[in-house]
């Protein structure tokens, strides 16, 4: 089967690859380089909290969240790319003793124990993390919330795609899908026709410009999310610390990673005082000592979101041989190695293999 992938983010590039893995021709276009988009912007958290596998999309962060340390080790092995997958487990510090209380009930009730939720008092707090400020009194401690260098894990998907097979081709923008007698033939991209018989969309913020051409649209909008790194040499926190106005992700590298805003203001791409003040503060109100670390870079990227904030996953309603693959907003990291293979699955053997039904393009757009 001939597909052609249209985005080189994490989503397209996890499936282009799991894609040629399953014995497909892929050819991966790009408009500019793989992860330069959302997928480079990102933290690289595996959030899980919350996510105790009642609903399709707790079902879906989980199954995902199993998949990365095989992940981790294939790409590795792959592409010698170390993708940095710490598990030491991410801080949620509390504030009240009431918060506290409501924290131990919630680790206690917790049904997936392979998280390893669990209820610090501040004397637990001290001793872990003792860089965080007194006035936190407890915190929820996830030892199953890891993270990855989500750069590193665009480039390892990248060259693992490439080294299956794929033929990526950047800087080329995608104009138009080729329907003909309602079934999906290729794309056209800088004016160049590449013929598929699959087409999927894996493109982050922009399907509904993408596809304007048959008239279908897909509410999927930008969510402006700015960012900052400190240099974090030597390291002040050893865990990932999530607070409700911050987080920090403490990087193998020597870089802590302060974000996010999540901002709707379209594809206005700046950083701005008043979103990096912010951070700022709240970052160091949690952590007082990050106040001396030099800034290393700040950055914005643009999460695609839909009006359910779940991802658009499936086939295109009436057109034969389109997909789309996209809306991950705040999970696209978590949720690219399920992604991958849900979706080569449902292309190759016409199964996802999961309960999808949250997810199709057809809840937005009527063939
Ligand atoms: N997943 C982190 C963020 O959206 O800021």
């Amino acid at each position: 089967m001939k597909i052609v992938v249209v985005g080189g983010g994490i989503i397209g590039c996890a499936t282009a690859y799991a894609l040629a893995r399953a014995g497909c021709a892929v050819t991966l276009l790009e408009r500019a380089t793989p992860g330069a988009e959302a997928s480079g912007a990102a933290a690289g958290m595996l959030t899980l909290l919350g996510e105790s596998g009642q609903s399709p999309f707790e079902n879906l962060a989980i199954a995902s969240w199993r998949l990365y340390p095989k992940v981790a080790e294939e790409l590795r092995e792959q592409t010698g790319i170390d993708v940095e997958h710490v598990t030491r487990g991410t801080i949620y510090p509390l504030f009240t003793a009431e918060d506290v209380l409501h924290a131990e009930a919630r680790a206690a009730r917790h049904p997936a124990k392979d998280f390893g939720i669990e209820a610090w008092d501040a004397g637990q707090v001290r001793d872990r993390e003792p860089a965080l400020a007194s006035r936190v009194r407890g915190a929820m401690f996830v030892r199953g919330e890891h993270w990855v260098n989500n750069q590193r894990l665009v480039v390892a998907y990248a060259q693992a795609a490439v080294a299956a097979g794929v033929v990526l081709r950047a800087g080329l923008s995608v104009s138009r899908v080729v329907v003909e007698d309602g079934r999906a033939r290729g794309v056209v991209a800088d004016g160049e026709r590449v013929d598929g018989d699959v087409v999927l969309l894996a493109v982050e913020a922009q399907p509904g410009q993408l596809v304007a051409s048959f008239r279908a649209r897909l509410p999927v909008e930008p969510r402006r999310g700015q960012m900052l790194a400190l240099t974090h040499v030597p390291p002040i926190l050893r865990h990932c610390v999530h607070a409700e106005s911050v987080y920090l992700v403490p990087r193998p590298s020597g870089e802590l990673l302060v974000g996010a805003t999540v901002e709707r203001v379209g594809f206005q791409g700046a950083v701005t005082a008043k979103a990096i003040a912010g951070l700022l503060r709240a970052a160091i109100e949690l952590v007082p000592a990050l106040g001396d670390l030099p800034i290393s870079r700040t950055w914005y990227g643009f999460r695609p979101w839909a009006p359910d904030s779940l991802p658009v996953l499936g086939p295109w309603p009436g057109v034969e041989g389109l997909w789309v693959a996209t809306a991950h907003f705040r999970s696209g990291i978590l949720l690219a190695p399920i992604t991958a293979r849900l979706m080569t699955s449902w292309i190759t053997a016409g199964k996802p293999g999961m309960d999808v039904r949250d997810f199709l393009p057809d809840r937005f757009v009527r063939g």
